[in-house]
């Protein structure tokens, strides 16, 4: 191994022992090598790395065992990072969802932020929301088999409960975007009595039964990010938005600053607007929080 690394025996054992205490378990033989035999499935940003298939998105990669909030400490480097720098933490102390609700953070999830400075005007910025969920979605299933449906405006669902969140915050100076940072929210591993019953929240182990592989699944939603953002401005991310969404027919309450509507959603907008017939007919909704209803109630 040394001679094939070019470094000297003893620099391997340091190696070694630096990924034993990582949590890594490798078998030492005399004449053989190592062996390694188990594999923590914890967030090394090395390893998150080396498995990368993407060509920006990433590459720049910190990995946290526990912080405020992955939003905040991606915020606060954003200025100086490039573009693609990933945040990631084992837990959150004050983890935030949207409107400015507290998000659960246990260990077992997947609580990423990502430092995004695409050039595009701000208006349009709803447009890496979309990109995003529909990324997220797509490598849920191809990694997991899993149907997570898009709950407008962004949230992912399995069987109506939430196994997803997003968060885009972003700075911005006269009608030009200076960065975005996105927060995404994955309950990975972790049990439902981390969440209030409430939250209609679910997770992946939850829903297969079995722990799932969170490098895999971080590498594969970085780069089905990657693919996604490529896209931007083509149609190609608002059709794959809409054909994936939950809301779509569906009757709902919308919660927002200006009181609460309640009617069916008859589509879904290029520019991300729910297009919501009422009993004061059709109406456009930007922004708001979206409460699924049973037919019955939209009356
Ligand atoms: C939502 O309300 O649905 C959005 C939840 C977003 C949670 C993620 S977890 C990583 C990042 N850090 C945070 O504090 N929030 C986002």
């Amino acid at each position: 191994m040394a001679a094939k690394l070019g470094i000297t025996r003893a620099a391997v054992w340091k190696q070694i022992r630096n990924l034993r205490r990582r949590g890594y378990e490798i078998e030492a033989s005399t004449k053989k090598g190592y062996h390694l035999t188990y594999k923590p499935d914890l967030l090394d940003a090395d390893v998150i790395r080396s498995g990368l298939k993407t060509k920006w998105l990433g590459r720049e990669l910190c990995s946290f065992s526990e912080v405020n909030s992955t939003n905040e400490i991606a915020k606060s480097r954003a200025a100086d990072c490039p573009n693609g720098t990933v945040i990631l933490a084992e837990t959150q102390t004050r983890g935030r969802g949207r409107l400015s609700r507290p998000w659960a953070s246990p260990p077992g999830g997947i609580w990423m932020s990502l430092i995004l400075k695409p050039k595009m005007p701000l208006a349009s910025v709803y447009q890496i929301n979309m990109a995003i969920s529909v990324a997220v979605s797509k490598a849920i299933f191809s990694l997991l088999g899993l149907k997570a449906g898009i709950k407008w405006p962004n949230d992912l669902l399995i069987r109506e409960r939430k196994i997803c969140g997003i968060l885009m915050e972003i700075s911005a100076e006269v009608g030009r975007l200076d960065y975005a940072v996105v927060g995404l929210g994955i309950n990975a591993n972790v049990g439902l009595s981390d969440f209030p019953e409430e939250w209609k929240s679910t997770s992946l182990s939850h829903e297969l039964g079995h722990e799932v592989s969170r490098i895999d699944l971080i590498q594969r939603i970085l780069f089905e990010i990657e693919e996604a953002y490529e896209k931007i401005g083509s149609r190609v991310i608002y059709d794959e938005w809409r054909s994936r969404s939950v809301t779509m027919a569906r009757a709902v309450r919308i919660k927002s600053n200006s009181g609460d509507l309640v009617g069916v959603v008859e589509d879904l907008a290029e520019d991300g607007a729910l297009l919501l017939k009422t009993e004061n007919g059709c109406q456009r909704v930007l922004a708001g929080d979206c409460i699924h209803l049973r037919a019955l109630e939209a009356k």
